[in-house]
């Protein structure tokens, strides 16, 4: 079976960290590169937890340290879901992995530029390295195959009432990204939020008792332990790895293809995304919006994958 050619642009995280399992797991995709995105704690953090995992599961993946901060605000960091490191209590193992000389902007354009296929792109986090690669490389937009994106929501935010953390991060940038003309398909709360672990799934996790379940065991339990003090759920989104679970079965989500625009100027709703669901706007339809999961073949596919490393 023909490999599906990826580079992903995460900042981990949690969930972001359970993204790239699944990812590292399943041969099915060829990992070209990967960027590191500021967002959930500082660069340097998202950078470290990025190498280590690297180091742990495939050293042969080269890493390109993204933007500090994004394009026109202030970072905003999100160190109570994600603890200070990024990884709650979850130490990783040291490594000797390098990362590239070039940064995240210069490496998406040179792993471009080079390929003779087209690659998909999954952004996991704010969107700042790939709207700057798109304001400064704008002819290289048609080596990407689409955009696969956790972001968004229409059915409220998790950081404000309106929006989402990916895209209040960098507003600016996801304005970029949804209206770069590259085809989109777009993970927002709609979806992610429905793609949730329950704590017994989690300790069938934990009982495969090997790195990777060790790792996302306590990656997925200190998001657990955030959501049950936050909100009193007693089950955690994986929002990240639905863009994966959405590389490796497509059939396992279902989605309506729609308008979505960003909220930049709201006084209470910054950062929103406009999910056009019911073509209010007429206007050009430019992502596939994915609003439902088959959360138990989701949850095997984690099982399974986090298993098989
Ligand atoms: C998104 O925000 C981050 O905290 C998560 O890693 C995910 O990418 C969910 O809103
Ligand atoms: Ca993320």
């Amino acid at each position: 079976m023909k490999k599906i050619p990826i580079i992903i642009d995460c900042d981990p995280g949690c969930d972001d960290t359970i993204a790239l399992l699944l990812a590292f797991a399943n041969k099915s995709l060829d990992i070209r590169g990967i960027t590191v995105s500021a967002g959930n704690v500082h660069i340097n953090n998202t950078t470290e937890n990025t190498r280590r995992l690297v180091g742990a599961f495939n050293s042969k993946i080269k890493i390109a340290k993204g933007c500090e901060k994004p394009m026109f605000k202030t970072i905003v960091t999100a160190p109570e879901v994600h603890g200070e490191s990024g990884l709650g209590e979850v130490v990783l193992p040291r490594t000797e992995k390098e990362l590239e000389t070039l940064n995240a902007v210069e490496f998406l354009s040179k792993i471009l530029r080079d390929t003779t296929e087209k690659i998909t792109v999954v952004i996991t986090g704010p969107m700042t390295n790939i709207a700057v690669f798109l304001m400064t490389y704008p002819e290289l937009k048609e080596k990407i195959e689409k955009f696969v994106i956790m972001g968004g929501s229409s059915i409220g935010g998790n950081v404000t009432p309106a929006a989402e953390f990916n895209i209040y991060v960098d507003a600016e940038a996801a304005d970029i990204v949804f209206k770069s003309g590259v085809e989109i398909v777009l993970c927002p709360l709609d979806v992610t939020m429905n793609a949730f672990v329950e704590e017994e799934e989690l300790l069938r996790i934990k009982s495969i008792g090997t790195l990777a379940a060790d790792i996302a065991f306590g990656a997925i339990n200190h998001a657990l332990n955030f959501y049950k003090d936050t909100y009193g759920r007693k089950n955690v989104p994986m929002h990240d790895p639905c863009t994966i679970a959405y590389l490796l079965k497509e059939d396992m989500f279902e989605g309506k293809k729609v308008f979505v625009g960003t909220e930049l100027k709201g006084e209470f709703t910054y950062g929103e995304t406009i999910i056009d669901y019911n073509d209010k706007l007429k206007q050009p339809k430019n992502a596939l919006v994915l609003n439902k999961i088959n959360r138990e073949a989701f949850i095997e596919m984690l099982y399974n994958s986090i298993k098989s490393l």
